[in-house]
């Protein structure tokens, strides 16, 4: 027997080669300073924690409907309610396991077979696979640093084709950490309405921003899909938790496919996430995004002056985007090099698409000032002579 075509066309992660070789340098008693990964280093705060303990010794185990527990979609209600001062009623959130879920969600509720979706490129990895799993076709928009690595009403347009039939934007992006412009999302929202297409934001990084907060997409129009999750800001990638926020006419399909795809999210999960969004709970989740600022401008300014470049400053998110062109033109090799020699893992280009993937590197800040403070010594001296 052999793979389908469709799981033929999907790629693997080449992070995952990287992170195979770290841990067997680690085997060998290496120390191996790990950025490559995109999960934070905290761990899930206790009031989830305790929360989730709680329901499960309550019993709590059994499937929820399938488009979460009802205290649970009022309490992501509320999130929009007292952080972007919106009403999104609680029947047009669907709870899903992580922004994955929702981003299957999105696309297999709104496109068919040979149906054409815009993301940009470089981007999040998964979507292409998603799109491809159902048979639609993902459109890579090469992105740079002169639109801060974002989709343009411009470039969609540019791009558009009688098939177009959705726009997947993520703001702030991985890997590059940029948001996408307030009057850019609400111009691409209107000309996706205006062709019968769909509007998908993923804001599972919108927590995590270090300057004002932009508006959520949802504010825009009641026809765009907003990812989100518990995995990134909320630090809990483990318990596969997210959601969906869509327009009310997608939310009987949103809903049958959950039936059939997965049935409903973790339950133990869901019930932890009810302590998420307490004053106590946001309390912690600031003091680290304000951590995670601090890493940002640390790590920032120290990569350029080693020779990095990074021509734009991310908004947020955990990620630095770098152009590694002044060391060397190929950035898988760099980084196979760099984890051997330097002992410092991060993930090369080719992981986000195909647009110049061998001049980029991600890191991902996901570990203490201090150890970052560690790989950039360590950085500095491996680079020390690749210098053109
Ligand atoms: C942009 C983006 N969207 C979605 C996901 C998936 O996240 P989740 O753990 O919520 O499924 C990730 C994970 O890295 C991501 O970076």
């Amino acid at each position: 027997m052999n793979n389908s075509r469709r799981v033929e066309g999907i790629a693997p992660f080449h992070v995952m080669d990287i992170l195979a070789r770290a841990k067997a340098l680690e085997a060998q008693g290496r120390d191996i300073i790990h950025l490559e990964i995109g999960e934070p280093d905290f761990p899930t705060p206790q009031p989830v924690l305790d929360a989730a303990i709680a329901a499960m010794k309550n019993g709590d185990v059994h499937y929820t409907p399938a488009l979460g527990l009802p205290e649970l979609r009022e309490a992501i209600t509320g999130f929009y309610r007292d952080r972007y001062k919106l009403a999104i009623p609680a029947s047009r959130i669907a709870v899903t396991p992580g922004a994955s879920g929702a981003l299957m969600l999105a696309l297999g509720v709104a496109l068919d077979a040979g149906d054409e979706v815009l993301m940009a490129d470089p981007g999040y990895p998964c979507n292409r696979h998603f799109a491809r799993f159902i048979d639609v076709l993902p459109v890579g928009v090469p992105v740079g640093p002169d639109t801060s690595f974002q989709l343009t009403p411009g470039l969609v347009e540019r791009h558009w084709t009688p098939k177009t039939r959705a726009v997947l934007l993520a703001s702030p992006s991985n890997p590059t950490g940029t948001l996408a412009r307030d009057e850019d999302i609400r111009e691409i929202a209107r000309l996706c309405e205006d062709r019968n297409a769909l509007l998908i934001v993923d804001e599972i990084y919108h927590g995590l921003i270090y300057g004002a907060t932009p508006q959520t997409a949802l504010a825009h129009s009641d026809q765009i899909f907003v990812v989100n999750s518990f995995s990134k800001y909320f630090h809990m990638t483990g318990w596969r938790l997210g959601w969906l926020a869509a327009p009310d006419w997608a939310m009987n399909g949103i809903e049958r496919l959950a039936q059939n795809l997965y049935l409903a999210a973790p339950t133990p999960a869901q019930f932890g996430a009810l302590a998420a969004f307490s004053k106590e709970n946001m309390e912690i989740l600031e003091s680290r995004r304000l951590e995670l600022m601090a890493r940002r401008d640390y790590l920032a300014p120290a990569l350029r002056e080693i020779g990095f470049g990074l021509p734009v400053m991310p908004d947020g998110a955990f990620y630095l985007y770098a152009d590694i062109s002044r060391f060397a033109d190929d950035s898988f090799a760099f980084t196979a090099r760099l984890l051997e020699e330097a002992g410092v893992a991060i993930t090369p280009g080719l992981d986000f698409g195909v647009v110049l993937p061998e001049r980029y590197v991600r890191f991902a800040y996901t570990r203490p000032l201090p150890v970052l403070e560690e790989a950039v010594s360590r950085i500095r001296r491996f680079v020390a002579g690749r210098l053109e």
